[in-house]
């Protein structure tokens, strides 16, 4: 299969594009490099280098004719989103609107689309089911949320195929820790060089989180099932942010102690995820488990 994939050069990008092409797939990268990295990439896998909301995406598109196109490129920052809303819609919601429309103009078959557990705002229901409530605490959430609402109606309207993954808190090899990082690599980062990681709030927030691997294999998936579907993409395990902390601290070999600071806005207390769906209609079970996937990480340390 052709599949074109914004963001490729991403964090999670990177991982799909990597899946796509152990599967024998022909890939073309879409990415800005505003987080992007050409090191993230196997050598063998073009990319152009653009903005989603550039006219000229449109000619990039027709030029490679992908069946595919798997949308990850987004403004990833919570906090960010909350100071300046108008940049994280251009880049959310307009950008992925030039990519919706563009995807029908060409003839794309199907694309499959990056969400996220911001949209459900702070739940009220345990695990966290798809059919949950909408109410997101942050721009970017409602960003997120108007992003999954445009790309039903491209669907209904213009017979476009679709599968809107919801991603819980990501995490595994490449993950960037500028900006807006994963909590696991903050934590990383700051506990190989010693320094004192920062926990927002009293590190009681739990969070689901899922490796990267996990989440390219659901986006594998995603190709042939689903269309239509939207699916949570975590693991069902509720871990707070202490406890995390502790788990890397015992790996490690840590013995600091963490700074508290002030909980961040459009922070959410409490979040686990129901895959149910995922798993009867997508097929697909997270396969690392947590412990596992942290020992990995650390284990590629290269240590001062
Ligand atoms: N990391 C997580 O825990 C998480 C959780 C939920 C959802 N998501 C979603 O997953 C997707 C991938 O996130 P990630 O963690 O890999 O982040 P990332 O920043 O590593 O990847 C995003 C990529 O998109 C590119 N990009 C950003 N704006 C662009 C633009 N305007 N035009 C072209 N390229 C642009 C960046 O250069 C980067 O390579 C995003 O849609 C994000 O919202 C991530």
């Amino acid at each position: 299969m052709r599949i074109l994939v914004t963001g490729g050069a991403g964090f999670i990008g990177s991982h799909i594009v990597e899946a796509y092409l152990q599967a024998g797939h022909e890939i073309l990268v879409v990415d800005n490099m505003s987080r992007g990295r050409r090191e993230n990439l196997p050598p063998e896998i073009p990319l152009v280098v653009m903005d989603i909301r550039d006219p000229a995406f449109r000619q990039v598109v027709e030029a490679f004719r992908p069946e595919v196109l798997n949308h990850q490129a987004a403004q990833i920052d919570v906090a960010a989103a909350v100071v300046d809303p108008l940049e994280d819609a251009s880049v959310n919601l307009l950008g992925t609107l030039n990519v919706l429309q563009v995807a029908v103009q060409v003839g794309v078959r199907r694309v499959i689309v990056a969400s996220s557990v911001a949209v459900y705002g702070e739940p009220e229901r345990f695990p966290v089911t798809e059919d949950h409530p909408l109410r997101p605490l942050s721009p970017y959430g409602l960003s997120k949320m108007a992003m999954e609402a445009y790309v039903r109606w491209f669907g209904t309207s213009h017979g476009l195929e679709w599968v809107i993954l919801r991603y819980g808190n990501v995490y595994g090899p490449r993950q960037p820790v500028a900006g807006e990082a994963g909590v696991v690599a903050r934590f990383l980062a700051a506990m190989r060089d010693g320094k004192r990681p920062v926990i927002y709030g009293d590190g009681a927030q739990t969070r689901d989180f899922v490796h990267v691997r996990d989440v390219a294999c659901a986006n594998l998936l995603a190709l042939t099932q689903g269309a239509g579907g939207i699916y949570n993409i975590g693991t069902g395990q509720e871990v707070s942010v202490r406890e995390l902390y502790e788990r890397m601290r015992a790996l490690m070999g840590y013995s600091g102690e963490p700074d508290y600071c002030p909980p961040r806005p459009g922070d959410i207390r409490r979040m686990v995820l129901s895959v149910e769906r995922a798993a009867a209609e997508l097929r697909w079970r997270p396969r690392i488990a947590l412990e596992e996937g942290l020992a990995a990480l650390v284990g590629s340390l290269d240590r001062p």
